[in-house]
């Protein structure tokens, strides 16, 4: 079994030269649980594609052509590593880079499903984003909403709608604006928020999310750990995180998982830096298999 190793510390336009989670031992880690893994190295991805040129807002979007650029060469990545068979793990990196991950992992298995795990629903569309911000858009742009087609936005004209509304579940939401609510609704996408949580309990919110993509079908897990990792109150707990992947991993069907948002060293001391690093770092091993007996 072979994992694809990609990594993309890509920050909407600011790529850090580090990643952080590689060099903590992340390859070792993986190894120890009996994978390959197959890793061309962190700065290869990025570095060359993040210019000088000048990259103006479209309508409200900032930096898109960066964005559509690196995401671009991410789906393709993340394809080559699918296509092999590999489990692709992603550490971001923005969330934009959904765009890309989930592009190729669809490229490689067009019926997969996609979990995602977030505070935000990050479905805003161009014309919806209150901030302009691409990572609170990836999704839209997968599901091909009105405003991401090719001919409102030929800059992103290379992402295909490879996702139907069905075969997406949210886990976790809790801050969600108002043209969101109405895109959440009009296309009938199931969601477990925080709500669903506390009611049910993470296991049978897991369950529930699984039977509403259906049994059978690969998994992308999408996972954003902003604040996850800085315990800010309110939502999904260390634990409740660490079981979903664990959750996922015991299905045998998680075919590409995203760890993103990792940013620990925006404004956070060492100790802060740490704990986010180690998180992340847990989480992937829980969803290879770490806890499965
Ligand atoms: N919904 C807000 C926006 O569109 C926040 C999105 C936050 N998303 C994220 N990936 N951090 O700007
Ligand atoms: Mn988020
Ligand atoms: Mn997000």
């Amino acid at each position: 079994n072979v994992v694809g190793l990609v990594g993309c510390p890509f920050s909407g336009g600011q790529p850090r030269s580090g990643v952080d989670l590689i060099e903590s031992g992340l390859v070792q880690d993986v190894e120890d649980l009996g994978w390959k893994v197959d890793f061309a190295g962190a700065d290869t991805l990025v570095s060359p594609l993040v210019s000088d040129t000048p990259d103006p807002d479209i309508g409200k979007l900032k930096k898109p052509r960066l964005v559509s650029n690196v995401n671009k060469e991410v789906a393709e990545r993340v394809y080559s590593h699918a296509s092999k068979g590999q489990l692709t793990v992603t550490l971001g990196g923005d969330h934009s880079l959904a765009m890309g991950t989930v592009s190729g992992t669809f490229k490689a298995y067009p019926d997969a499903a996609l979990i995602w795990v977030d505070a935000h629903a990050d479905i805003n569309t161009p014309l919806t984003t209150p901030s302009g911000n691409l990572h609170g858009c990836p999704v839209s742009f997968l599901l091909g909403l009105p405003g991401t087609s090719k001919e409102e936005i030929p800059e992103f004209g290379w992402i295909e709608p490879v996702l139907k509304p069905e075969r997406l579940v949210y886990i976790g939401l809790r801050d969600i604006d108002e043209g969101e609510r109405k895109i959440l609704k009009e296309n009938n996408i199931k969601c477990f928020t925080m709500h669903h949580v506390d009611k049910y309990g993470i296991g049978k919110v897991v369950d529930m999310a699984l039977e509403h993509v259906g049994t059978d079908r690969p998994i992308h897990l999408s996972f954003d750990v902003a604040r996850f990792t800085s315990q800010v109150r309110g939502g999904l707990t260390f634990r409740e995180g660490h079981y979903i992947c664990e959750t996922l991993a015991e299905t045998g069907r998680l075919v590409s998982l995203d760890i993103m948002e990792i940013n620990p060293s925006l404004g956070a001391g060492a100790h802060d830096v740490k704990q986010t690093v180690d998180v992340g770092r847990s989480l992937v091993r829980c969803a290879l298999g770490e806890t499965l007996v």
